[in-house]
């Protein structure tokens, strides 16, 4: 099967507790699916769950969004790169020197997973920018915020799937665009408003997929992502 040496499919494991995470991932197979833990979980499991997802053999993307001076940001991710994450993320909004700082961290871990950025966070409107003092529209700051991530040296963004193919066509063909908001047509919405098909989103341009509830509610977990990984199977290498 092709898709078991890269899964675009990152199951994102929103769940307060380290136990119902790994009655989860239980379900699950390393070769189908890559894994996102956020801040809830990790404030809740620690870096403990992050070591026994590794040893399971799963790729994980620790999404803790650092933003801080850059020497802080740095160690922090150096501490989470030393877990044997797959792919970590701070804010792009750090800046440059927060940016290049995470690179360093990261190099100084002896491994090698990705570093990405966030460029706006997606609960963000143009009223919100307005009230930081930022007055370029919001599409544009996404955009340069992508390409100063870019320059920076990191490997890609997360953004929305409905900014994939404007950013794609704004960055270098091999920078990682990893897209939340994905719903494939059977699977209801829940509060996602912008949501777009995994086969789309991939045809925008993403690289790889976040997807929660589709997948952790689903009454069998392991069959709604074979059916995502089955409608996507020609994007997968
Ligand atoms: O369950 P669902 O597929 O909506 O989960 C999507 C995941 O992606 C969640 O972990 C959510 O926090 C994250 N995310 C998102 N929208 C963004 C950024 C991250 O839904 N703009």
């Amino acid at each position: 099967m092709s898709n078991t040496l890269d899964p675009k499919v990152i199951v994102a494991l929103d769940f307060a507790e380290a136990s119902n995470a790994l009655s989860l991932v239980s379900q699950l197979d390393p070769k189908l699916c890559k894994l996102k833990v956020g801040k809830e979980l990790f404030t809740a499991a620690g870096p403990q769950l992050i070591e026994t997802l590794v040893e399971k053999d799963f790729q994980v993307f620790l999404d803790l969004k650092f933003h801080d001076i850059p020497n802080t940001v740095k160690k922090a991710c150096q501490a989470a790169s030393n877990l044997g994450v797959w792919m970590l993320n701070v804010h792009a909004s750090g800046g440059s020197d927060m940016m290049q700082a995470a690179l360093e961290g990261v190099h100084n871990s002896q491994q090698n997973p990705y570093l990405i950025a966030v460029t706006i966070l997606t609960s963000m409107s143009q009223d919100n920018l307005t009230e930081l003092g930022i007055s370029r529209p919001l599409e544009e700051q996404v955009t340069h915020l992508a390409k100063l991530t870019q320059t920076a040296g990191l490997h890609g963004v997360v953004c929305s799937a409905m900014e994939a193919e404007t950013l794609r066509k704004a960055v270098n063909d091999d920078f990682l665009l990893v897209t939340p908001g994905i719903r494939p047509v059977t699977a209801s919405q829940d509060d996602q408003t912008r949501i777009m098909t995994p086969e789309k989103a991939l045809t925008k341009g993403a690289s790889y997929l976040v997807i929660g509830r589709p997948i952790t509610q689903a009454d069998d977990p392991l069959s709604a992502l074979h059916n995502i990984n089955a409608d996507i199977n020609q994007y997968t290498s």
